[in-house]
């Protein structure tokens, strides 16, 4: 195979065959292909686009670059969630205890965040003492006792992957949507679930903006997961202004304990239900949507899924009395009010939840470049979201800050909330689900 008649099968609009999609990935790996032919093809792909078999198969390829977790070792239905990521986003760790509780294995390998979406291994690590780093057969046995686990990403896993990444991120081909597809699709099959629920986040503060495009990526990765015998279902959810309340990573934890507590801000807490929902139907614990919001209704009720949670961080060396007593996270020293310009009563019709994750990020919640050092107490908690009436002097939003970049973070929330004198619907948060 030469590469160059590879890149002209693309360029013409061919199709590339297994061999050759496997022989390109090993080529690169190997750094026998160099980083000039592959950034050709990957703008070849970008506009001519691949097939669901071709996307299979660039997905197996990058999987089998590297390390595959085999979770055999686990009794039980396995099944994964993935969040194409947004601002506010703590829906995995009440969503990865409820289904716990409900019977499933829930052996999660999850990752850090960067930019203006927080990682869930950074809000986990807020909780004192917490560790994500676990040796594999830990792993198993953390999960073969309780249920759940929640752990750093294997550093082994599709290094096809992680290459081929920083090159699309320097020539312009990030967002190819069969590209992504295959991307998140190869390190969740890497994973080793039997089965996978993807939440697809659709919005100014997520990948997809729209979901005309949100829909041909769930149909891709739900195509891909049934090529590759893995029963894989999407969820596109709406991601226009941040998910919850809190946006920083104590604060989201705490607000994920109070969801499980039955205290959630309420779209937060329909997300949450919807996802636990569609994993305990994939594992065949439910039969019917009803049936599932049942069984979550108790788990709430009777704090079978907060002991879960607890029971994690016990395993995870964590302290698991932050369950029940909110001091023992890191707090802020800085409490600052935002308050909008309005002189009279107003309804609140955007936030701009990339924006507001911006803000977070430069109070320190996030990293701007990889080697930022997060601080975990502080974030925003925003006190109206789309829909709510604002009353002149009222506060919208609360600033948890330690001194750093307050009133630059104040500017940003003010512009990024938007409000008009016409009554505003409030967003459904579900917008549909691929299956
Ligand atoms: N997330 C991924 O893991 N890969 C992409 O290509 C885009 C988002």
């Amino acid at each position: 195979m030469r590469m160059v008649d590879l890149i002209l099968k693309k360029r013409q609009g061919l199709e590339l065959s297994k061999e050759e999609i496997n022989e390109f990935i090993t080529g690169y790996v190997e750094g026998s292909i160099p980083d000039y032919q592959v950034s050709a093809l990957l703008m070849a792909i970008y506009f001519q686009k691949m097939t669901d078999e071709e996307l299979t198969n660039l997905t197996f390829a990058m999987l089998k670059s590297g390390e595959e977790i085999d979770l055999s070792k686990i009794k039980g239905i396995k099944v994964d969630k993935h969040s194409t990521g947004g601002v506010g986003d703590k829906t995995s760790l009440v969503v990865a205890p409820l289904a716990a509780a409900a019977g499933v294995k829930m052996a999660k390998m999850s990752g850090r965040g960067l930019g203006h979406t927080g990682g869930t291994l950074d809000k986990l690590e807020s909780i004192p003492n917490f560790k994500i780093e676990v040796e594999v057969e830990d792993f198993f046995k953390q999960v073969n006792e309780i249920g759940l686990a929640i752990i750093g990403q294997s550093a082994n896993i599709t290094p096809a992957d992680k290459k081929l990444y920083a090159l699309r991120d320097v020539t312009a081909t990030i967002e190819s949507i069969g590209l992504i597809a295959s991307s998140i699709m190869s390190k969740k099959l890497a994973s080793g679930a039997d089965h996978i629920v993807l939440d697809v986040k659709v919005g100014s503060g997520a990948f997809m903006k729209d979901v005309e495009s949100a829909t041909e990526l769930s149909e891709k990765m739900v195509a891909i997961g049934r090529l590759a015998g893995v029963d894989t279902v999407a969820t596109l959810t709406d991601m226009s202004q941040p998910l919850g309340c809190a946006v920083g990573n104590a604060l989201e934890v705490i607000e994920a304990i109070e969801t499980l507590k039955g205290n959630g801000p309420k779209d937060f807490t329909e997300l949450c239900y919807k996802l636990t929902a569609e994993i305990l139907l994939i594992a065949k614990l439910a039969e019917t949507e009803e049936e599932a919001f049942k069984i979550i209704d108790e788990l709430i009720e009777n704090r079978s899924g907060l002991e879960k949670l607890r029971q994690m961080i016990i395993y995870q060396h964590g302290d698991g009395n932050v369950v029940d007593d909110y001091s023992l996270f890191k707090g802020a020293s800085n409490i600052i009010n935002v308050t909008l310009d309005n002189d009279s009563l107003v309804n609140i019709s955007s936030i701009d939840a990339l924006t507001i994750g911006e803000a977070a990020m430069i109070l320190g919640a996030g990293r701007k470049t990889i080697d930022d050092v997060i601080d975990h107490g502080v974030g925003i908690y925003l006190n109206k979201k789309i829909g709510d009436s604002v009353a002149p002097g009222e506060s919208v939003a609360v600033i948890y800050g330690n001194g750093k970049c307050e009133d630059v973070a104040l500017e940003m929330i003010r512009k990024a909330y938007k409000y008009t004198k016409e009554e505003v619907n409030k967003k459904n948060i579900i917008i549909k689900v691929v299956r």
